[in-house]
């Protein structure tokens, strides 16, 4: 199962159910990398982290329409399924896991559905896209329900994501470890996303703000800043730059995401901006 394995895909739950099974009677333990898709170097860092982990290491690839409201990017959010699927067999994916709306929903719209509560959702991603996480709870419990993986990774780049997720996990007793691997960055900075590719070139400067400012908040916090509102002001005025429309900025406990007062090694500082039309977020844990 190196990068010289075949990497299988399928389009069906039952597919992965078999291969599954067979990887674990081959002795193998499983990873699972879920994705959206449109790869980057981030996501195959995750692949990277994954194999460390496991012996069969899958990769899901499907854009789930129940994490996008209707006003939102569904519609345009980037595919390119060959170059995804070259990118993950050149980094030695066992398997990807494709599948259609119909073969993820086949009841359609579900009536049962995870829906997050606490803290942990009331601020930040959660409150400015209502319904977002429930569609990505409830797709990433289905994931783990059809690859019973021991160890699942996400990245850092979306920490409420992962923190939702870890304790999802932990609540509902899945099994499933739930690993978070870094941010990967461009050389300027810039955290890679599958969405920087709606950034024009003028865009993509401004977008730096975000990564700047939790430079500058670390910058700050290693000199000896402590005061929380401090370290906000000056995330909010690194965004506070033409054509960069501040969302938030945040100084948070890492497990509660509860804003802090007095910010400590493992106090995440996090942002989000629509730069253009293109919404980002970005994050960075003190240290
Ligand atoms: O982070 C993502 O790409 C998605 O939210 C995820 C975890 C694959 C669920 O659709």
């Amino acid at each position: 199962m190196t990068a010289a394995t075949e990497t299988r895909v399928v389009r069906t739950r039952d597919e992965v159910r078999h291969a599954v099974r067979d990887a674990r009677m081959a002795g193998g333990t499983v990873a699972l990398v879920p994705t959206m898709g449109y790869l980057h170097a981030g996501h195959l860092s995750l692949v990277d982290r994954a194999r460390e982990l496991a012996d069969f290491v899958a990769m899901s690839i499907f854009v789930n329409p129940l994490q996008f409201a209707p006003t939102e990017d569904l519609a345009r959010y980037p595919r390119d399924f060959d170059r995804d699927l070259e990118m993950a067999r050149g980094r030695g994916v066992d398997l990807v896991f494709a599948p259609g709306v119909e073969e993820m929903y086949p009841g359609g719209e579900p009536q049962v559905s995870v829906v997050p509560a606490g803290t942990l959702t009331e601020r930040m991603e959660g409150a400015i896209r209502p319904g977002h996480f429930r569609g990505v709870l409830t797709v990433v419990a289905k994931l783990f329900g059809i690859f019973t993986p021991d160890v699942a990774v996400f990245g850092q780049k979306d920490f409420q994501q992962a923190a939702l997720i870890r304790r999802m996990a932990l609540d509902l007793d899945l099994g499933v470890r739930v690993e978070v691997a870094p941010i990967v960055r461009e050389p300027d900075g810039l955290a890679m996303s599958s969405r920087n590719v709606y950034l024009s070139p003028d865009e993509r400067e401004r977008a730096l703000a975000l990564s700047r400012g939790l430079e500058h908040g670390r910058a700050l916090f290693a000199a000896g800043e402590r005061d929380a509102d401090a370290l906000r002001a000056a995330l909010r005025e690194a965004l506070d730059v033409p054509g960069v429309e501040a969302e938030y900025a945040e100084a948070a406990n890492p497990l509660t995401l509860e804003p802090v007062a007095a910010a400590e090694p493992g106090t995440v500082l996090l942002v989000a901006a629509r730069v253009g039309r293109t919404r980002l977020i970005d994050n960075a844990v003190l240290s």
